[in-house]
C-alpha cells in the first residue's frame, strides 16, 4: 500500500515532474524503426512523457523528435511536408531541420536572421534493432546508448512490437514482475501458444500455483525469483530481471525466444506496452516470426495500420464466455497480452495504490516501487545518476533452472543471469 503523494509520484511522468525527471535520465524507446520505413516518409505523431513529439526522417535519413507544435501560433506540424533537410509547416511555409532548428521563415528576408532565433523543443532519434530510441533528458547528461541483448543481436534472431494500453505505465509494469499470475491467467496459454507450449518447466509452473518469491537487489534494479517445487525436494526457479524504470525479461521455457517488455508512459493514462522476442543463438524460425506477428507470445493483434490491440476495451476484449467456460482460456480473453492488459486496464486508469491488500507474491512490485522512490528522491534532491542509467546493468539475462536447495537463488544460479553473447539462456 502506498499514500496518496507516493502514487502520484510513481504515476505522474509529466514535464516538471519528479518521476518525468527520472525517466527523462535514460534512453527510452521511442517508436518502431518500421514507422519511419524510409527517407522522406510521412512524420509520425507521437506522445511520450506527456509531450506532443513529432518523429521526422529527413532526405538523407537523419532522424529527429521534435516538438509537433510549429513556433507561431502552434500548428501541428503532423500535416507538414518532409523536405530535403527537414519539415516544413503546410500552414505558413516556416521549416525546421530535425534538430527543432528553423532554417527558413519565408515571409522574412533570409538576412534579418529571425529564423536563427527559432528553435523547437527536440530530442535525438537513434536506431538501435528494430527500436527508434530517444532520451528527452539534458543533452549533457545524456549516457551511453542502452545495452539490452535483444537490440544487440543480429537481426534474424529478434522481433519487437508494441501495443497502446489504456493505463498507466505502473500498473502495467508491476503485472510484468508479478510473475504468480502466469498459474492461473495465462495457465491454459502454457499448453496452447506456440511461443509457451512444450516446455518441461510448464508442468513445474502448472503443478505448483503458491510459488514463494525471493528478491535481490542489483546495481541497475532486482532479481525476482519465483521458487516453485521440481522432483527429489530441488526447485525450479523462474527468474526475472527488472532493470529500472522499466525493463523486464521473462524467464525463458524450453528452447523457446525469451520475451520482455518496456511500459513506457505516452501520458499519465496510456502507456506503450513493448514487447521484444528474441533467441540468443539462433535465428528465429519463420514460423515464430509469423506467430509473433499474429499477436501469439506475449504480442497482439492490432487493427492494421495502428498499434492499437483488435481486443480492447471498447470491444470488452472480445470477451468469449464459451471458451472460458471450456477452458480453452481462463479469462475468456484470447492471447497472454490482451489478457495481461483487460486486468490492468480494468484497475482504472491510474490504479489506487492506497486501497490495496498485498500479499508475499507481490514482493518484487514492493521493492520495485521503493527502488523507484529512493532514485527520484536521490535525483530530485542530490542530482544522484538513477541505477540503470550506466549500461552495464542491461547486460543481464532472465532464467529458468532446476537447482538443488542449499543456494541462495542469486548465487546459484549466478552464471546463467549474465549475458554470454551467441549462447542461449539457461532454459527448462
Ligand atoms: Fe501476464
Amino acid at each position: 500500500m502506498l499514500r496518496k503523494e507516493q502514487n502520484d509520484i510513481l504515476t505522474q511522468t509529466g514535464p516538471g515532474t519528479p518521476m518525468g525527471a527520472l525517466f527523462r535520465s535514460y534512453w527510452i524507446p521511442a517508436l518502431l524503426a518500421e514507422e519511419l520505413p524510409e527517407n522522406d516518409c510521412p512524420p509520425v505523431r507521437v506522445r511520450l512523457l506527456s509531450e506532443a513529439l513529432l518523429a521526422v526522417r529527413e532526405s538523407e535519413g537523419r532522424l529527429g523528435l521534435i516538438s509537433e507544435f510549429c513556433a507561431p501560433r502552434s500548428a501541428s506540424l503532423g500535416f507538414g511536408r518532409v523536405e530535403a533537410g527537414g519539415i516544413r509547416c503546410a500552414y505558413h511555409g516556416w521549416k525546421y531541420d530535425v534538430g527543432g532548428q528553423c532554417v527558413d521563415v519565408p515571409s522574412e528576408p533570409a538576412e534579418n536572421g529571425f529564423c536563427k532565433r527559432i528553435k523547437l523543443r527536440a530530442y535525438p532519434l537513434v536506431r538501435q534493432g528494430d527500436v527508434l530510441w530517444t532520451h528527452m533528458g539534458a543533452p549533457e547528461k545524456r549516457p551511453p546508448l542502452p545495452e539490452f541483448e535483444f537490440s544487440l543481436v543480429p537481426a534474424e534472431q529478434s522481433f519487437t512490437s508494441k501495443r497502446w494500453q489504456q493505463c498507466n505505465w505502473l500498473q502495467a509494469m508491476e503485472g510484468g514482475i508479478d510473475s504468480s499470475h502466469v498459474s492461473w491467467l495465462h495457465s491454459a496459454n502454457l499448453d496452447s501458444d506456440p511461443l509457451f507450449k512444450g516446455a518441461k518447466g510448464n508442468e513445474y509452473n502448472l503443478k505448483d500455483p503458491k510459488p514463494v518469491f525471493e528478491v535481490l537487489d542489483t546495481a541497475g534494479g532486482l532479481l525476482i525469483g519465483a521458487r516453485r517445487n521440481a522432483e527429489h525436494g530441488s526447485h525450479y526457479w523462474r527468474i526475472t530481471p527488472w532493470v529500472m524504470p522499466c525493463f523486464t525479461m521473462v524467464p525463458p521455457r524450453g528452447d523457446h525466444p525469451v520475451h520482455g517488455h518496456f511500459w513506457i508512459p505516452i501520458d499519465d493514462e496510456n502507456c506503450w506496452a513493448w514487447s521484444y522476442d528474441y533467441h540468443a543463438a539462433r535465428a528465429l524460425t519463420a514460423a515464430e516470426r509469423q506467430a509473433m506477428r499474429d499477436g501469439k507470445g506475449i504480442h497482439a493483434a492490432t487493427i492494421p495500420g495502428t498499434y492499437i490491440p483488435r481486443a480492447n476495451r471498447s470491444n470488452d476484449y472480445l470477451m468469449n464466455r464459451t471458451a472460458q467456460k471450456a477452458g480453452l482460456t481462463f479469462s475468456g480473453v484470447e492471447g497472454i497480452a490482451m489478457q495481461d492488459a483487460s486486468l490492468q486496464e480494468s484497475m482504472g486508469p491510474i490504479a489506487d495504490r492506497t486501497k490495496e491488500n498485498l500479499t508475499s507474491t507481490d514482493n518484487g512490485i514492493v521493492l520495485a516501487r521503493m527502488r523507484l522512490l529512493k532514485a527520484v528522491r536521490a535525483l530530485a534532491e542530490k542530482g544522484e545518476l538513477p541505477p540503470g542509467v550506466d549500461p552495464a546493468p542491461h547486460r543481464v539475462r532472465s532464467a529458468s533452472v532446476v537447482r538443488a536447495p542449499d543456494k541462495p537463488f542469486g548465487q546459484a544460479a549466478a552464471d546463467a543471469l549474465a549475458v554470454r553473447p551467441g549462447k542461449p539462456h539457461a532454459s527448462v
